[in-house]
């Protein structure tokens, strides 16, 4: 029996990268997975298409995280697919970089309205489809948000919120048995990272110079710790956050 047998969970930003992983590890242990995404159809029809080839469930929906009413349909569609709510893993998140002569307000609507307004709308429209017996929420943030490095403020700032946000909900929803944890990962190559000009750059080779366990994360690296926290293994954990950086920022 795997981990997450029997339970339904959804991941936003699943098309792709860290979510796409997610996704897979968690159907390997037994959840049906709705896998989010936002322009990335194809992407996330190729996740679900794996995962049944393996044996699980799963279903890719469309939604833009910071949108309400697609929000609103992406439960809906979650409700009528599996019935209800486990596990909820806020994942769609944006990145760029500026230093602060260079941010822009689009910038800082489009990062904070993904990584943040996005996890406030999904936690919102996701509770009332959890069981009375409880579930859990996972939140990808970042170590950028204790590490602080120049160039970052905007999404920093956005992890930042998703940390404080995590454990808030931890005590605001821990009466209803939901538990609210967070993953804070290191630098993680992914199609995101190599679109940001990140992968093969003297900023992963510093990244890689400054991580104890001498190398930077590959998106499972990230999986494994999130169906950790997902499971009944972390059954009295909540307000809790999860270093995935090989040691790196410490
Ligand atoms: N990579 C890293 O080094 C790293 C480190 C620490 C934390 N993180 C965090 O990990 C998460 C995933 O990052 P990643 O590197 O895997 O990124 P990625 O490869 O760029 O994938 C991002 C995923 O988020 C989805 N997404 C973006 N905006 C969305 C929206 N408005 N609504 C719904 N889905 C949306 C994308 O969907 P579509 O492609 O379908 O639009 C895609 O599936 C983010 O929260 C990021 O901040 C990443």
């Amino acid at each position: 029996m795997g981990k997450l047998t029997n339970k339904v969970a959804v991941i936003t930003g699943a098309s792709k990268g860290i979510g796409a992983a997610i996704a897979r590890a968690f159907a390997a242990e037994g959840a049906a997975v709705v896998v989010n995404y936002a322009a990335g159809r194809e992407g996330a029809d190729k996740v679900v298409k794996e995962i049944v080839s393996a044996g699980g469930r799963a279903t890719a929906v469309g939604a833009n995280v910071a949108n309400a009413d697609e929000v609103a349909v992406l439960f809906e569609k979650t409700k009528a697919t599996f019935g209800r709510v486990d596990v909820l893993v806020n994942n769609a998140g944006v990145y760029t970089f500026a230093p602060i002569e260079e941010f822009t307000v689009d910038m800082y609507r489009r990062l904070f309205d993904t990584n943040v307004l996005g996890m406030l709308l999904c936690t919102k429209a996701a509770i009332p489809l959890f069981p009375t017996g409880g579930g859990a929420i996972v939140n990808v943030s970042s170590i950028v948000s204790t590490l602080a490095p120049p160039a970052t403020a905007v999404y920093s700032g956005t992890k930042g919120a998703v940390d404080s946000i995590t454990k808030v909900l931890a005590k605001e929803l821990g009466p209803r048995n939901i538990r609210v944890n967070a993953v804070n990962p290191g630098l993680v190559i992914t199609d995101g990272a190599i679109s940001a000009g990140i992968a093969g750059s003297d900023f992963e080779k510093g990244a890689v110079a400054g991580t104890p366990l001498g190398r930077v994360a590959r998106p499972e690296d990230i999986a494994l710790p999130t169906i950790f926290l997902a499971s009944d293994d972390a059954r009295h954990i909540t307000g809790e956050t999860i270093y995935i950086s090989g040691g790196s920022g410490i």
